[in-house]
Parts: structure tokens; sequence; C-alpha cells
């Protein structure tokens, strides 16, 4: 998720691209670059860290009235100023910006290797440029180019390109990646998303997929994928730039929860070979599988409850020893592990003091070691023997929510991958991966039960405990509940094995307690059901988060979740249960993005 600016006009291109820039920030932040071009020359700047960074390489004056500018989240290539954007072909007189990922950039390198081509970047992106060089030297029609370079990248993009040959025209390409077109008196725009428009013009025009433009000073085109004319439907764009940067939403952790389908469908994109699961990174790790003796998950927090889900995964896939260790404690705990030990490390920020330690004792023993990370190029994501990543894009709420279904989703795989080197047959396994496919679906349906879980938080009103239970693969789901109402709303929220009420946490329940049980597993999902009666008979109010054939006809409070395996229950529960906490928060009037005493990376002990 990566941040686009482009303009040209009667003005200095520059003020536009960089507060465009720093209005989309929040889509990426690890580096950033702009290209200005006139007649007489094309000019790049990037720096590696914050805009602030290249605005230091900048000067005020500037005059060029074309250009095009781009704020990073790497995905491919670690931040840096040579994978940053804009990226240039050899001769420097085509520059292009590129926010998705390009699936087939290595084949696509080879082949323009072989033609001589010589690459500057670790990025998928610098394909884009050097492919249309390659066609705009057999025939300098850029508009042609463009759509012959288009046809052959497969995945996500919205791009610029800007060039020596017309230094006032911008073209633009998009096919899944958002990219927003804009006029005014001035020139005409593009972005990423409005927030960077609005200063300027209120006008704009969201690209569909598949369609193309041409932005000159004063008229702006629009083809469809076949270059036919599409006559713009313009729109005014109501919101101011605070909302805008929230896509609407009042918060970013709602519009974060909302963005759960899309970056689960970019998390598992290329992960899968028909039913076989792809994950070169594990495959090219130099170990003998048949030593390694125990696996152990190691995270914090929410990539704590990940990892529960996980490790229960891989006893039931693999067969194999494993465990859940919190990484504040797994340093003290005096493991005992060794080289014939796979540590798991789980993150989203690649930055937690506590993970980075345990990460630390695990490799001065010797274990193998692979990171589940979301921030390319972190701390965690360098230091490990193999670091898969999760395309959650910045996360901004300090509440994790699709950092966290990202990370269960990926962990699946993985666990899938190793079941497969230590040559174990997962039972269902057909099943599992095209459910997997269809999370991106499943994810939009439990988004649906908004409203009647919206309802569901007004329980949590007047109240200040609250407990979350469920057995097996629904416990975690329960951890990370109770966790995210915790965070948000200040509720005293406990997270239980349904089983284990009996024994002691009963005691807690009272009239109109409120108990959230979460029943999603066939083989134990009758034992919570009876475990929850127990609650209700002291009194409490349940409300029950379960599959759509549950026979639930004695409870008052019942939120279904989408038909979906078992094993993978856990992404739409989570998904419901972030928006009871969200609501539950609302309830009590509590800052959404920002709760007390929390910080979004924790890199302190
Ligand atoms: C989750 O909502 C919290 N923000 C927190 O528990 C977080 O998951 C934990 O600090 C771990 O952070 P990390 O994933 O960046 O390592």
């Amino acid at each position: 998720m990566c941040g686009i600016t482009g303009f040209t006009g009667k003005q200095p291109a520059l003020p536009f691209l960089l507060q465009g820039l720093s209005k989309l920030e929040y889509r990426g932040y690890d580096s950033a670059g702009v290209t200005l071009v006139n007649s007489r020359k094309l000019k790049t700047w990037k720096a590696k860290g914050r805009l602030s960074e290249l605005e230091k390489l900048l000067s005020r004056n500037l005059t060029q009235s074309c250009g095009i500018g781009h704020t990073r989240w790497a995905t491919h290539g670690v931040p840096s100023n040579m994978n940053a954007h804009p990226h240039m072909n050899e001769e420097e007189t085509i520059s292009v910006v590129h926010n998705g990922i390009v699936e087939n950039y290595a084949s696509l390198k080879e082949e323009l290797l072989a033609q001589g081509y010589h690459f500057q970047s670790d990025t998928d992106s610098e394909v884009i440029v050097q492919l249309l060089d390659s066609y705009y030297r057999r025939k300098p029609v850029m508009k042609d180019a463009l759509m012959r370079t288009v046809k052959r990248l497969e995945g996500s993009y919205a791009l610029c390109v800007t060039s020596i040959y017309e230094p006032n025209t911008i073209y633009v390409a998009k096919q899944e990646s958002p990219m927003v077109l804009g006029r005014s008196e001035e020139g005409t725009f593009c972005a990423s998303d409005a927030p960077a428009l609005l200063e300027y013009t209120r006008e704009i025009l969201p690209l569909q997929d598949g369609q193309f433009a041409i932005l000159n000073k004063d008229s702006l085109e629009v083809f469809d994928a076949k270059g036919k004319t599409v006559i713009p439907q313009w729109i005014h764009f109501p919101y101011d730039v605070q909302a805008a940067q929230k896509n609407g939403y009042d918060s970013f952790m709602m519009k974060e929860i909302h963005e759960q389908p899309s970056v689960i469908r970019e998390t598992l994109r290329g992960r899968f070979h028909g039913s076989r699961v792809v994950l070169p990174i594990i495959d090219q790790l130099d170990v003998d599988w048949t030593t390694i003796h125990q696996t152990i998950f190691i995270a914090c927090g929410t990539a704590y409850h990940a990892c529960v889900y996980a490790d229960i995964l891989y006893r039931r896939y693999t067969g194999g020893l494993s465990s859940v260790i919190p990484a504040s404690e797994f340093r003290y705990s005096n493991p005992a592990v060794d080289e014939h030990t796979l540590c798991v490390f789980v993150s989203q920020s690649g930055e937690t003091a506590d993970t980075l330690a345990a990460l630390k004792l695990a490799k001065a023993r010797g274990c193998v070691t692979i990171a589940v990370v979301n921030v390319l190029g972190s701390s965690i994501a360098r230091q490990t023997d193999a670091v898969l990543y999760t395309a959650a894009g910045p996360e901004i709420a300090v509440a994790s929510t699709k950092a966290y279904t990202t990370q269960l989703v990926l962990l699946h795989v993985l666990v899938l991958k190793l079941a497969e080197l230590l040559q174990h047959r997962v039972r269902g396994i057909t099943r599992i991966i095209a459910d997997l496919k269809r999370l991106p679906e499943i994810t939009e349906q439990a988004l649906e039960t908004e409203p009647e879980v919206k309802k569901l938080a007004h329980m949590l009103k007047d109240k200040n405990d609250a407990y979350f239970i469920g057995r097996q693969l629904d416990y975690p789901t329960a951890l990370e509940g109770a966790l995210k109402l915790k965070e948000i709303s200040y509720v005293h929220a406990d997270a239980y094995y349904a089983g284990e009420l009996k024994h002691g946490p009963i005691a807690l329940i009272e009239q109109d307690t409120v108990v959230t049980a979460i029943a999603t597993q066939p083989e134990v999902c009758g034992k919570t059901i009876s475990n929850i009666k127990e609650t209700v008979a002291r009194g409490a109010n349940v409300i029950l988060i379960t599959n759509p054939d549950t026979d639930a006809k004695e409870f008052k409070y019942v939120v279904r979740i989408p038909e979906v395996t078992p094993e993978l229950a856990a992404i739409p529960s989570a998904v419901i249960l972030q928006l009871f906490a969200y609501y539950g928060a609302k309830e009590k009037g509590c800052d959404i993005d920002k709760p007390r005493n929390l910080a979004k990376s924790v890199t302190v002990e």
C-alpha cells in the first residue's frame, strides 16, 4: 500500500506533490521520491525515511509544472534510496511510480535482462518502467506502450508515467490498487486517495479497474482497457481531509476493520499453486526437517493470540510437538531449545523489544528461526533465517485488527507448508485451501453483521466487566476479543477456556454479566453450549458467536459467522469481536485510535 501523487498544469507541480504525499503517509512512509519534468530535462529525487527526508533534498524554486510523487510501504526490496520510487529507465527519459504487487516480476525481469536491460533496485515495480521503455523504443507512442506494458503485468497496480518526450503529460493506469483523478482551473491531478486532492479540488473521478487516463495541463481523457474513450462521471467529494484519510470512517480502526477483505486477499496473493501451498522462502531454508523435534511460536499481545491459533493448528496438521510462549517470558524461562527447534516469531511492527530479545536467545541456542511480520526490512525481519510478510499495509490504530487476521491467514499457510515439509498429510487440505481462497468473501460477509453487533454492544454501556469463553480454536478468538475490548473501552475483559469456567471463574458471574461465547468448532460446540447454560442459569447475558447451522434457539443473542471450514472460523469470528469492541468503546465515549496508556509499537521491555 503506497501513496502516489501527480500534477500537470499552470503552476509549479512540487507543492501539490509534497502536500499530497504528506496526506497519504498513512498509506506508507518508509521512503519517498518525486520526478519533475520540463521540455529540457526529467529529474528525480528520492530518500529513505519519512517525507521530511525527501524535502531536505528539494529547493523550493523548482518550478517545473509537471511531476509525479510516491511515498512507499515496501513489499519487495527493503526501504532504501534505490528501492524508493519513482523508477526511471536507463536513459532517464521515462519515470514511473507504482502502487501494488507485480506477481510475475521475476519472469519479466529475466526477459528484460536477456534484452540487455540493467536494474538498479530490488523492487518488483522497476520492471514496469523497463518494460515500458522496451515497448516505447519499438513504437514511440506512450499510450500504446503503456497498454502493452500493463497487459504483461499479473497482480495489482495503480501507476503514473511521465517522460521527457511529452513533458506536460502524465499517463495513468489502474488495476485493483486505487487511483483518483482531479481537475481545476490550475490543471489536472491524480492520487492514490482523495485526501491528497482536497486542498486543490473537490471534483474527483475514481478510476475503475482496467481504465487508463491521459492528463494534460487543461485536458484529461479516460480510456477503457481497449483504448476506447470513456465519458468521465465527475463527482463532488463531500469529506474534509481528515475524514477522507479515514475513507469516510470516523476512526482508522474502523477503516482498518473494513480493509480486512482486501488485505487478506493481498496476503494470500501468490501463496497457492492449485491445491498446493507455495512458500519458496521456506522451501529454500537449508534445514533437514527430519531433525526438527519441536516448534515454538513466540510473540506479544495480539500477535501472541495469533500464535495460540497457529500452535493448535500445528499439532493438528503435523502431529508434531509445539508450544506457544509470550516473548516476554521466553527469555527468562530457560527454554529447552536448540538446533532441533524451530522458533516462529510473529510481530506486526517487527520492532517489539520483547520479541527481539526472545529472537536473540533463540539464535544464540542455534534454533531455526522464521518471522511473520508486516513491516518489510524491520529488525525482526532482518534477523531471522526466513521471513514471511503479511500485506496488511500500515496499521495506524493502536488496536490491531487487520494485522491480526492477516497473521492468522499467513500462519495458517505456513503451518500447511510445515506439514508438507514434515511429510504429514493434512486431512481435508483441499477443503481448507478452497476456503482460504474464499476468505476475502467470507470476511466481507462477517462485516455484514455490523448492525446486529452494534446493537449488542449496548449491553456494555454500564458494564465494567465482560468475559469471553471458547475451546480449542475458539480460545485464541476469546483471548483476542477480550484484549480488543480491554484496549479501547477499558472494560475489564477476561478470556477463559470454556471448560475452565466451572473451576473458579464462574464465581464472577452474576445478574446481567456479559459473557461472549465463541462456539464454532464442531467437536466441542456442544460442550461449550452446555458451559454457557451454566452462566445463563446464574443470570448472565450471553452472546453466542457460532456457525450458521448451530441449534441456538435457547439463546437470545446469537451472531452467526458465514459458512466456513472450522479451521478458518477464527477469522470471521475475530472480525465480529473487533466490531463488538469498537462499538463497546463508542458506548463509553473512548478515544478509538489512541487508547490511554498504549503505544502502537512497544520498543521497550
Ligand atoms: C494489539 O492490539 C496491541 N497493539 C498489542 O498487543 C500488539 O499486538 C503487541 O504489542 C505486539 O506488537 P507487534 O505485533 O508489533 O510485535
